[in-house]
């Protein structure tokens, strides 16, 4: 089976991150976003992944083929020339998407590139097969529904209405972002910037060929820094349910540790910390003595002197952080300095 991610494009709203590195290729909980997903995909039985890019292609393609010969996958990348929002890349990728080696009638998965869940997705296509479905969206409820695509269906999942981003109360239950689509699906879209959500679904919705599988789990869109951090204390409560069988996964225990926190094997820990709730450590970290962190994701190759203090924050790879610095959480989450030269020395 195939997948297409939609890569898209600069996610400015995890900035200054992704001035350097492409969105999916952010380390969320110690593995980039794509991986997350392809891991998810291939455990669904995909063996073709497209990805979608408008933006740094080469640098993706580069870190893409470790995943290549790690999951034994083929990936390909579908250039775009200019942005063709979030149908025209499935009609730009026609060929990859039906090419000659596979003559099945296999549907195909969609991802947009910054959610993160359970991934639910052999259960999913059950369902759309199930349904006769020449769509199948995953959906799940969401407190405020006004951010994203609203759908409303019915005791059987049929969906009767499709609105994005609706000013007016619609329902509660989202288009959580990942969808199987029949490959009848690429002649409903044309060759340009053409939107799935406001151009395909709703006449899909119409015609009684659209379903929603709810998704029974966590959910989040991780495309912005304080949502990133929601998606990690998520994500950590999902492992300490022992949902992931995944050796780097392993959430910390002993003294020092509080609550959920994942601590690369190649990171060290200092004395009398205290590390929790909520966090993650990337790969050859040092950590002082004495620090304490909560609600924070730490990339790899982060040194962090003795007696700091790091609070809702997003501290970017080979980031050093002196002895006695507070970096704490004042209105949404910081995005600290990131880079190899980057060094914060404030003193609280
Ligand atoms: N290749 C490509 N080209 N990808 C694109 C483009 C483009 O021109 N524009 C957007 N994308 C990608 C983004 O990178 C992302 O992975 C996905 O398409 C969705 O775009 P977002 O900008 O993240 O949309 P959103 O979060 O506001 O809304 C979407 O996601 C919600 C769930 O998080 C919609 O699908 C909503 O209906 C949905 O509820
Ligand atoms: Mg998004």
């Amino acid at each position: 089976m195939k997948a297409l991610i939609l890569v898209g494009g600069y996610g400015t709203r995890l900035r200054p991150l992704t001035l350097s590195v492409p969105k999916p290729l952010i380390h969320f909980c110690n593995k980039s976003i794509v991986e997350h997903q392809i891991s998810a995909l291939v455990k669904a039985g995909v063996d073709h992944v497209i990805l979608a890019v408008a933006y740094q292609p080469q640098a993706m393609m580069e870190a893409l083929g470790e995943l290549e010969r790690k999951f034994r996958i083929r990936i390909s990348c579908s250039r775009e020339e200019e942005p063709l929002g979030t149908a025209g890349p499935i009609r730009l990728a026609k060929d990859l998407l039906t090419d000659d080696q596979d003559d099945s009638d296999d549907p195909f998965f969609v991802c947009n590139s910054d959610v993160i869940c359970d991934f639910p997705l052999p259960e999913m296509l059950a369902f759309h097969r199930e349904r006769r479905a020449e769509g199948t969206i995953l959906i799940t409820k969401v407190d405020d529904p006004s951010k994203f695509g609203v759908v409303v269906s019915d005791e059987l999942g049929k969906i009767k209405e499709f609105v994005e981003k609706p000013k007016d109360f619609v329902g509660d239950q989202i288009n959580a972002g990942l969808y199987i689509l029949n490959k009848s699906v690429i002649s409903r879209i044309a060759l340009r910037p053409t939107s799935i959500e406001k151009e395909v679904f709703p006449s899909m919705a119409a015609e009684g060929v659209l379903f929603g599988f709810q998704l029974d789990g966590y959910w989040a869109d991780i495309g912005q820094p304080k949502d990133f951090l929601r998606g990690t204390e998520l994500f950590l409560a999902s492992l300490s349910k022992g949902s992931s069988k995944d050796d780097d996964f392993k959430l910390a225990v002993g003294d020092g540790i509080l609550g959920h926190v994942l601590i690369h094997p190649s990171s060290k820990i200092g004395n009398g910390c205290l590390i929790g709730p909520n966090v993650t450590i990337g790969s050859d970290c040092v950590i002082g003595d004495g620090v304490r962190i909560s609600d924070s994701a730490i990339m790899d190759g982060v040194k962090v002197e003795s007696n700091s203090y790091i609070n809702g924050s997003i501290v970017g790879w080979q980031s050093s952080i002196s002895r006695w610095v507070g970096l704490k959480l004042v209105k949404g989450a910081n995005c600290c300095p990131l880079g190899s030269a980057r060094r914060l020395d404030c003193r609280w």
